[in-house]
Parts: C-alpha cells; sequence; structure tokens
C-alpha cells in the first residue's frame, strides 16, 4: 500500500463535487488525507460544507487581484504547501474551480492535477458545456474527469460517465443529471489515483496520427 496522498480541493462555488470527494473520504472509501479546501470567491458555499465536514478551508480571493495569473497560482501553491500537498505528497482536485491555472502551476504539480468537466471530452470544453451539448442535439452527453494540462479541458482522460439526453432536457434538467453522475465519476476517479491503480503518462505521440 502506498502512502496516504494529502488532498487539496480547489472550488468556487457550490462544492457538490467536493462534497461527494469528502463524503467518501470519510466513509473510509479513499485512502487519501483531506488537507484543504481553497476557494478563490468568499461566497462560496462550498466553503461551509467542508468546514461541516472538519475540513480546513483557506480563501484567496481573485476578484480584484491586480498581478498575472502565474503569481496569484503562487498564492495557491504556497497555500498547498501549507498543508503539505506538495507534488509529492498530494493531489490536487479542481471541483468547479471557475479559473484557468497558470502553465507554471501545471508543470510544478505534473499529473497532479484531476478536474472534472459536464460533457463527454473532448467534445464541448470550456464554459455551459450542458448547453453546448443539447444545442448540438447529442443524444448522450455526460461528464469526463481527466488530469490537467496546459490545454483547456484537456489531458488525460480517468474515466467518464454517460448520460441520455431525453426530449424537453433544458440546460437545467440536463445539467443536474450530469451533476448526479459527476459526483459518483470524480469520487471514483479520485479513488483510482490515491490507490496507485492509474498513472498519467507523456501522451506526446497520441495526436500525431498514431
Ligand atoms: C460542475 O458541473 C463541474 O463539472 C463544472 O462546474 C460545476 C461545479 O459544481 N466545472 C466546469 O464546467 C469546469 N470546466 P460544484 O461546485 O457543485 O461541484
Amino acid at each position: 500500500m502506498i502512502k496516504s496522498l494529502n488532498l487539496g480541493i480547489l472550488i468556487s462555488g457550490k462544492g457538490s463535487n467536493m462534497e461527494a470527494i469528502l463524503k467518501a473520504i470519510r466513509k473510509k472509501r479513499i485512502p487519501i488525507k483531506p488537507a484543504v479546501v481553497i476557494s478563490n470567491n468568499p461566497d462560496a458555499k462550498g466553503l461551509e460544507v467542508a468546514k461541516k465536514l472538519g475540513v480546513p478551508t483557506e480563501i484567496i480571493p481573485s476578484k480584484g487581484f491586480t498581478g498575472t495569473r502565474w503569481e496569484y497560482d503562487q498564492l495557491i501553491i504556497k497555500c498547498l504547501e501549507k498543508y503539505s500537498v506538495t507534488p509529492k505528497t498530494g493531489l490536487i482536485c479542481l471541483a468547479g474551480f471557475m479559473r484557468i491555472i497558470s502553465p507554471e502551476f501545471i508543470e510544478k504539480y505534473k499529473n497532479k492535477i484531476l478536474n472534472i468537466h459536464p460533457a463527454l471530452l473532448p467534445s464541448f470544453p470550456g464554459l455551459h458545456a450542458q448547453k453546448q451539448a443539447l444545442d448540438y442535439g447529442v443524444k448522450y452527453s455526460g461528464c469526463t474527469v481527466h488530469f490537467v494540462d496546459s490545454g483547456v479541458d484537456t489531458g488525460p482522460i480517468i474515466l467518464q460517465e454517460i448520460v441520455p439526453v431525453k426530449d424537453g432536457d433544458t440546460e437545467e434538467t440536463l445539467s443536474k443529471r450530469i451533476l448526479a453522475k459527476e459526483h459518483i465519476a470524480y469520487a471514483k476517479a479520485v479513488k483510482l489515483v490515491a490507490e496507485g491503480k492509474v498513472k498519467a503518462i507523456n501522451m506526446a505521440s497520441k495526436n500525431q496520427g498514431h
């Protein structure tokens, strides 16, 4: 058994994915230590949820921050280090963290940052993924958990869950059904990584037509 990692979760809002992960850890389903929840938004509802679950929270406001993206990310890194979430000892989950993170941050924590996206990537990256899926007319959408690389919603895929699109679905109804699957998918993916059962490898040749 590998030594358990320290988990840092980055949120901006409701934090329902964060909650699903923290509850799975509490039920001993995932061998990882919930070290800290960090929000860029002081009003994020997820902060209260994390506190109730006994996990330390930190706020690093991004609104009004006048420095560069990397300067902001260095504040996050400093905070993660304070809770021993380092590239060697930690894992980071982006859980509705509505900021693009800098290439320097990604490089420092290479293959140690996971993200969840509410679509079947590589389809519908970016904002309003559920609306993009509806507008396109796909019959199935879902969610994707992946390692973060320097692209937007790209990086090696860990797992996906499929959600059928129903006649009459609105952005709201589809988002709700996808979110329920996200909670299952994210906890499963963190478990796989925490147990050392999946690893990102250099996929540089993947996109070269082979
Ligand atoms: C989730 O649907 C997540 O997939 C999405 O934000 C929501 C956060 O909900 N993330 C993205 O769109 C990132 N590209 P939560 O705060 O309740 O976990």
